[in-house]
């Protein structure tokens, strides 16, 4: 195993993916920022320099288990402290498992400003290796013209008394406007597809391409063929597809945001315009002709019935049931937030891992952690967790560290879960990400081997913002006296010392932008 180190420097750049220039996030002054490409069983090391002037930063690696290295984690105020302008951190850990993920800033609302990119882990023993020639990324994002700030200023204003997100300008695919792949006819393809957007789920469908399905998020699945995927903010998809080579014709790739349908009803329209066609292409001359609109019904696989490889049963009973219900809410002053449970996660100025490191045996009570939305669990017991969706839109949770079985989705409208084992999948398909749907409810279930503390959350970024997030502080017995490189906590010393959450205070407000400590 290799050790791959990478050194970057966040800064601004100027780029017009879709025609409208505007700032961005960029790495070493290019944006679109950098695929990361290693292999499984390297040590993947980032020298991060923050250049941005007048922004913190953060770096979340979506997928990655950090298996020992929760500090690595990247979220601020969970795991670290956020780094300031002019200074840096480096991130180190260990790539354990093969698979499609990516990265984005954790802090502030700030990935939407373009700092994300695909991290691709390679697997030498890919069970489906000599089933396809070559490999391709694709990436879908909803884009916005304004920055990310402002946004969620509106976002989180009074006034916003519909709790409305911030709507995309556009959708872009590979960072740009107007993709084409180039392919070979009667070549297979594997494509690895990630949903980068801040908001919106995609639908995905290929003129006259079938997709055998061989991986969703980092699990490996049973081959299955799919004709539409739907891919929430977070997910990632791998398929395989063979190029046709019984004409000359090239093939749209359609891809269309999805801005939160209710999914009541089997025939889905994208209700939202911003559809992006990307091409695959065959034969340069031949014409761009064939229908890129012609999708009036989408009907996408389920996930959800995707069978993983290795046929894990699923877990069969649970230690621990916790229960979340997901409604937005007002807080004293009226300002907008999203509630789990009755109450908005506040970010903490200490880091909650900070916290559960230093308070001794205080660190299995809850009140230490402030108003993070705290869940402590036992390292080793099995962790059921519902969610209940008591909105009317769907919503993608995303768990760190882990992966999770999903014993059951229920359909839309089918209202809370009704507290007992109904209709679970023996064989769950295994993701970091899924999508509950309006008025309904999700199970899933995880052992608890992971020491840390693990944020999981809505991952349409401006639900984060708006505080849809839990904290599980996973075993919290082994946390006691970890120890934490000094650059990820920086910026949390008062006095020279960092300093401890409490639940009198230590807590930001979270329209506050500067992320510093005075
Ligand atoms: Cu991809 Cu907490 O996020």
């Amino acid at each position: 195993a290799a050790v791959v180190t990478i050194n970057w420097n966040v800064t601004w750049v100027w780029a017009a993916p879709d025609g409208f220039g505007r700032p961005v996030i960029g790495i070493n002054n290019q944006w679109p920022c950098p695929k990361i490409e290693a292999k499984v069983g390297d040590t993947l090391i980032v020298n991060l320099h923050n250049g941005l002037g007048n922004q913190t930063t953060g770096i979340h690696w979506h997928g990655i288990n950090q298996l020992q290295t929760p500090e690595m984690d990247g979220p601020s105020g969970v795991v670290q402290c956020p780094t300031p302008p002019g200074s840096s951190v480096q991130y180190k850990f260990l790539l354990d498992e093969p698979g499609t993920f990516w990265y984005h800033s954790h802090e502030k609302g700030q990935y939407p400003d373009g700092l994300r990119g695909p991290l691709i882990v390679q697997d030498p023993n890919d069970p489906y290796k000599g089933r396809y020639d070559e490999e391709i990324i694709v990436t879908v994002s909803d884009w916005y013209h304004s920055q990310s700030i402002p946004l969620v200023q509106n976002m989180l204003s009074p006034a916003n008394t519909r709790f409305a997100p911030p709507f995309p300008d556009t959708i872009l695919v590979n960072d740009k406007k107007d993709v084409k792949f180039n392919f070979v006819k009667g070549k297979t393809y594997r494509v690895r597809l990630i949903n980068m957007s801040a908001f919106a789920s995609a639908f995905l469908w290929i003129d006259s391409h079938p997709l055998t399905m061989i991986m969703s998020d980092a699990t490996y699945l049973q081959t299955e063929t799919a004709y539409q995927l739907h891919a929430s903010s977070a997910q990632r998809y791998d398929f395989l597809i063979s190029a046709i080579d019984r004409d000359s014709g090239n093939y749209p790739m359609l891809l269309a945001l999805d801005i939160n349908r209710d999914f009541r009803n089997a025939s889905l329209a994208p209700a939202f315009p911003h559809n992006q066609t990307a091409w695959l292409v065959m034969d340069e001359s031949a014409p761009f002709t064939r229908p890129t609109n012609n999708i009036d019904v989408w009907r996408p696989a389920d996930d959800t019935h995707f069978k993983p490889l290795d046929n894990q049963a699923m877990i069969p009973a649970y230690d621990h049931l916790v229960k979340l219900d997901f409604r937005f809410c007002l807080d004293a002053n009226g300002y907008p937030r999203a509630c789990l449970n009755g109450k908005p996660f506040i970010s903490q100025k200490v880091p909650a891992l900070y916290t559960a490191a230093t308070v001794g045996t205080n660190n299995t009570n809850p009140i230490v952690y402030g108003q993070i939305n705290p869940i402590i669990v036992k390292k080793g017991d099995i962790v059921q967790l519902v969610i209940n969706n008591q909105e009317a839109a769907g919503h993608p949770f995303h768990l760190h560290g882990h992966r999770f079985q999903i014993l059951d989705r229920a359909r839309p409208y089918a209202g809370d879960w009704p507290g007992r084992d109904v209709n679970y999948n023996p064989t769950p398909n295994k993701r970091d990400t899924v999508t509950v749907w309006s008025w309904s409810h999700a199970v899933l279930r995880f052992k608890a081997e992971n020491p840390g503390v693990w944020l999981f959350h809505c991952h349409i970024e401006w639900h984060v913002e708006m505080g849809l997030t839990a904290s599980f502080i996973e075993g919290p017995e082994q946390l006691r006296g970890k120890q934490f490189p000094a650059d990820h906590l920086e910026n949390c010393r008062i006095g020279g010392v960092p300093t401890r959450g409490n639940a009198a205070g230590n807590t930001v407000d979270p329209l506050d932008t500067t992320g510093m400590v005075t």
